[in-house]
């Protein structure tokens, strides 16, 4: 993909088509009227006013993602201008430009264009260039490695991209850009690894891509094996590994940012579930294909390593993945059995699809021991999460009000929403056991809250949290702006957080 910032002549940007941004502007008595941004109103002149011509007609309202196509017919070099709406000027945000990003250039791809000029631009901001930038990346992902035809019959898909701004050459904007096309790239990483199969994407081809990744970009990769679990005392890990076919692995990437003698660093730890069938407590056949995301937490982290290894800050990161499938068979783990965690504690097993929490106490007692601060952990935990917030926003539970905000902040800086949910001591009294130090599971209320209170028992003294990402890493519906499948949520958040905190340092 070609990438490009341009602040060549509006009429003279030769391209297949020429995006543009249209907002609403909510006004007191007439209703609403438009506002072009800034090259939609010079788009407008080149054009002789048809933008607003079709605005009057009634054919286009500016609503968030709402496409209109123009033939320029010679009137500019670009051959048609695609405008787009924002939505509400008063509301417009990166997350809106973003969207409205992703779903012209896909609806473009899909229409055959192979070079588009983005230009929904308010006022020459890195924010803005970055938006437009992943926007387009973002919305420009398919998944058709498995097709026969691997294209959609029109071409090759768009290859370039040229962004309009006033000073090509400010190297702010060309940073934006450069940053947009990092964490785009990294957030369909991890799509693609939630869309892999489960017959291909096993725990010992996850761990392979980790490693892959982590040796191009420059990180340390270390896998641990069954025999290390053992001596290692991962009885969680090992516990739901038991009734597969494909061995368990641990994977760890290390970045050392951090100059020597500082601190050891965060953690981020996800569940890397590359089949959850339920074991033996087995779940309904009817969408059980889903459940091959039940790794999109791993995906997430290792995706956002290859975001922090490009972008360096200076702070240290460890990311560890616990991955195995949960399926049942002869020799797989029991409901009433008794399992040792890393850390030495009890759990009594009742529902053998819990599984997540398990193989995160494992991880995250290896983080305690390591020394790791914060911890932030990432799955695909728990069906109650996606009752409480549907797929638009993920949990966030955490034994922290500051690191709790930061990720809420951070969320909401890259267009992931979080929302803050309670680790209340009362809901311990579900989760005791008479005959192991905690149960597996405290009964159907508020189980995602119940979960993430299974989990604090492994934290020890450090700070925490735990993002319940189930609901928000899949879309099963068609979106305008992007394709089915894996989301790649949580990628940037993560990202994002890390080089705030290196920036705090
Ligand atoms: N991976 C599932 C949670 C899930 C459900 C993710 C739907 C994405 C969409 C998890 O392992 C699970 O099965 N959780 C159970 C726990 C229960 C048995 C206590 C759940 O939430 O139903
Ligand atoms: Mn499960
Ligand atoms: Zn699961």
């Amino acid at each position: 993909m070609d990438i490009r910032l341009t602040d060549s002549n509006l009429k003279d940007i030769a391209c297949d088509a020429l995006v543009v941004g249209v907002a609403i502007q909510k006004g007191e008595q007439q209703g609403h009227n438009i506002v072009l941004s800034k090259t939609a109103g010079k788009a407008d002149n080149l054009l002789e006013g048809l933008i607003h011509e079709i605005y009057a007609a009634g054919e286009f309202r500016g609503s968030l993602g709402e496409l209109t196509t123009i033939y320029s017919m010679g009137k500019l070099a670009a051959k048609r201008v695609v405008i787009v709406g924002l939505g509400v000027q008063s509301k417009l945000s990166p997350q809106g430009v973003r969207r409205a990003t992703a779903t012209a250039a896909r609806h473009l791809q899909s229409t055959g264009a192979h070079s588009i000029a983005l230009a929904l631009d308010w006022e020459d901001t890195e924010q803005l260039v970055q938006a437009e930038v992943e926007g387009a990346l973002l919305g420009l992902y398919t998944f058709k490695k498995y097709l026969h035809s691997n294209t959609n019959g029109k071409g090759d898909g768009v290859s370039q991209i040229l962004v309009l701004a006033d000073n090509a050459n400010d190297s702010k904007l060309k940073e934006a850009k450069q940053r947009g096309l990092v964490f785009a790239e990294a957030t369909n990483f991890a799509r693609d690894l939630v869309n892999e199969p489960p017959n291909v994407l096993t725990p010992t081809e996850l761990a392979n891509r980790a490693c892959t990744m982590a040796k191009q970009f420059g990180l340390e990769c270390q896998v641990l094996d069954r025999p290390q679990m053992q001596e290692l005392g991962m009885g969680g890990l090992l516990a739901v590994s038991q009734g597969s076919a494909q061995p368990p692995k641990f994977i760890i990437l290390r970045y050392r940012g951090a100059p020597q003698g500082t601190r050891k660093g965060m953690a981020l730890v996800g569940k890397g579930i590359t089949f959850d069938a339920g074991g033996i407590s087995i779940k309904p056949a009817e969408r059980m294909h889903e459940m091959k995301g039940d790794m999109a937490g791993a995906a997430a982290v290792i995706a956002a390593m290859q975001i922090i290894a490009t972008l360096k800050p200076a702070i240290n990161v460890t990311a560890l993945v616990s991955t195995t499938e949960n399926m049942p068979d002869g020799s797989a783990y029991r409901p009433g059995d008794i399992i040792r965690i890393m850390n030495g504690k009890t759990v009594e097993i009742l529902n053998t699809d819990a599984e997540g929490r398990l193989v995160l106490a494992d991880a995250i007692s290896y983080a305690v021991k390591d020394g790791l601060s914060p911890i932030i952990d990432v799955a695909t935990l728990t069906g109650a999460i996606v009752v409480a917030l549907g797929t638009i926003m993920s949990g966030v539970f955490c034994n922290d009000t500051e690191l709790c905000d930061e990720i809420i902040a951070s969320g909401h800086a890259v267009g992931e929403k979080f929302w803050p949910m309670p680790l209340d001591d009362e809901y311990e009294e579900d989760i005791l056991s008479d005959i192991a130090d905690v149960k597996q599971t405290g009964g159907r209320p508020a189980s995602a809250c119940k979960a993430a209170k299974i989990l604090e028992q492994f934290v020890g003294d450090a700070q925490w949290a735990h993002l319940d990402i189930a609901g928000t890493d899949f879309v099963d519906v068609k979106k305008p702006y992007q394709e089915r499948g894996g989301t790649g949520f949580a990628t940037r958040t993560l990202a994002e957080l890390v080089l705030r905190r290196a920036e705090e340092l």
